[in-house]
C-alpha cells in the first residue's frame, strides 16, 4: 500500500498566539508565515480576524504574501465574524474560512445556553455563509472530544451538506484518551454520510500530555489533517507539537503516512518561534529541546560513542541539529572523557586517561558540567603526573 499524505495545518499564529505574553506584530507574523510555508506546511491559520484590528491586518497581509499554502482565518458561527474573515482573506491564492460552534453538552447548555437543535441551525447557517465567500470551508465542532458521537456525527453531516470541505474534530480540553479519540474518528468515518468527500482533521490540546498520541490515533483511524503548532505552544498546556507528529510519522514507516514538511528545518523553526514569541522551549522537549540529542550518563555515552543508534532513534541531522552531544558531568565515564578530549585535540593513552580521570571527577563534582576550557586545564595534568 502506498503512503498516505497527511496535511499539516499549522495554528502557531492563532491557537499558538493565544499564549499569554506572546503577542506578535504584523511584520513578525508575516515572517513566521513565510517560514512555515518554506517548512512545507499545507495550511497556515493566520489568525482570528474579528478579534482585533491588528489580527485582521495580520491575516490580510499574510493572505497576500503566501502563495503555496492555504491561508485560513478563524471565526465563530457568527455572521460578522465570517464576513470579517472573508474580508481579511481577500487576495489569498487559497483562502479557507474556519468556522464552528461548541457541540458538547457543556458548551450547548452552559456556554451557549441554547439547545442542540439551535446549535445545528447555527452550524448550517455559518457554513453556508462562509461558502458564499470561499470554496474551502472548515467546520469545527468545539469540544468534540466530550461530545457524544451520535450527535457529533449528525452535526458533521449537516455541516457537510451545507458545504464544508473539512471537518475539524477538536479535543478542545485535552481530555480524550488515544483509544477514545481514535474511536471517535473511526465512528465519524463510518457514520457520517458523504465523509469520504471531506478532510477529517484532528485538533488536540495537551492538558493531559496526550495531544501527540491522540493526533496519531486520529490519523491511524482515518483523519488526513493534523492541526498543530511549533513547539506545541497554545492555549493552556498547548496544542499538538508539529515537530513531534511529523517525526512520529517519519520514524514509523509502518504507519504508511507522510507529510511534506522539510524536517531538516525543524530545529531552526523551533528556535525562531521560541525567540520571536518569547516562549522558551523546555530542555527535555522531544525533537527540539536542548537535551533531545544530549547524553550525560556514562552508560549511555559509552553506547552512543560506539554506535549512535544505541540510544538515538533519530539522526540529529534529520531535524537540523549538527551532532549529538556528549555532556561531561560527574556521571560520565572514561569513554566520554576520551571522546571529548579527542574532539579538542588530545589523543590520550590508557594510562594518561586513568591519571586525568580522577582530576576530571573532582572538577565535575564541583561544577555541574565540565566544559572545554576545564578540559584543557585537566589535559595539562597528564604530563605532570605521567613524568
Ligand atoms: O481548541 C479548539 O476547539 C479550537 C477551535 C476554535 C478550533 O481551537
Ligand atoms: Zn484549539
Amino acid at each position: 500500500m502506498d503512503k498516505q499524505k497527511i496535511q499539516i495545518f499549522d495554528t502557531t499564529l492563532r491557537d499558538g498566539e493565544q499564549v499569554p505574553g506572546c503577542k506578535l506584530d504584523t511584520a513578525e507574523k508575516i515572517e513566521v508565515a513565510l517560514r512555515l510555508e518554506q517548512l512545507g506546511v499545507d495550511v497556515i491559520e493566520a489568525g482570528f480576524p474579528i478579534s482585533s484590528p491588528g489580527d485582521f491586518e495580520s491575516v490580510h497581509s499574510i493572505a497576500r504574501v503566501i502563495r503555496e499554502a492555504t491561508v485560513c482565518g478563524l471565526s465563530r458561527a457568527v455572521e460578522k465574524d465570517i464576513i470579517t474573515a472573508a474580508e481579511a482573506l481577500k487576495g489569498a491564492v487559497r483562502p479557507r474560512i474556519h468556522t464552528g460552534i461548541g457541540t458538547s453538552d457543556s458548551h450547548v447548555v452552559h456556554k451557549l445556553q441554547t439547545t442542540r437543535e439551535k446549535v445545528v441551525e447555527r452550524a448550517i447557517a455559518a457554513v453556508k455563509l462562509a461558502k458564499s465567500f470561499v470554496e474551502d470551508v472548515e467546520f469545527y465542532a468545539e469540544d468534540a472530544g466530550r461530545t457524544d458521537n451520535q450527535f457529533l456525527a449528525y452535526v458533521c453531516e449537516e455541516a457537510l451538506k451545507a458545504g464544508a470541505t473539512v471537518l475539524n474534530i477538536p479535543d478542545t480540553t485535552g481530555y480524550c484518551l488515544p483509544d477514545e479519540y481514535g474511536a471517535k474518528i473511526k465512528y465519524l468515518k463510518e457514520n457520517v454520510k458523504g465523509v469520504h468527500k471531506a478532510t477529517l482533521s484532528t485538533h488536540c490540546h495537551n492538558d493531559l500530555g496526550l495531544a501527540t498520541a491522540n493526533s496519531i490515533a486520529g490519523v491511524i483511524h482515518g483523519a488526513t489533517q493534523i492541526e498543530c503548532t511549533i513547539n506545541g505552544i497554545g492555549e493552556r498546556a498547548g496544542n499538538t507539537a508539529l515537530e513531534e507528529i511529523v517525526m512520529v510519522m517519519r520514524q514509523h514507516p509502518d504507519l504508511k503516512k507522510y507529510t511534506d514538511v522539510d524536517t531538516t528545518m525543524l530545529s531552526a523553526m523551533s528556535a525562531y518561534v521560541s525567540d520571536t514569541m518569547r516562549v522558551p522551549v523546555q530542555p527535555n522537549k522531544a525533537i527540539v529541546g536542548a537535551n533531545a540529542f544530549a547524553h550525560s550518563s556514562g552508560i549511555h555515552q559509552d553506547g552512543v560513542i560506539k554506535n549512535r543508534e544505541t540510544y538515538e532513534i533519530i539522526d540529529p541531522k534529520d531535524v537540523g541539529v549538527n551532532n549529538s552531544s556528549i555532556i561531561l558531568t560527574a556521571r560520565s565515564g572514561r569513554a566520554a572523557l576520551a571522546y571529548r578530549m579527542k574532539n579538542i585535540g588530545y589523543e590520550l593513552t590508557r594510562d594518561e586517561l586513568d591519571i586525568v580521570y580522577d582530576s576530571f571527577l573532582k572538577v565535575a563534582d564541583e561544577k555541574k558540567e565540565v566544559l572545554d576550557d576545564d578540559l584543557h586545564q585537566i589535559a595539562e595534568l597528564r604530563h605532570k603526573v605521567a613524568v
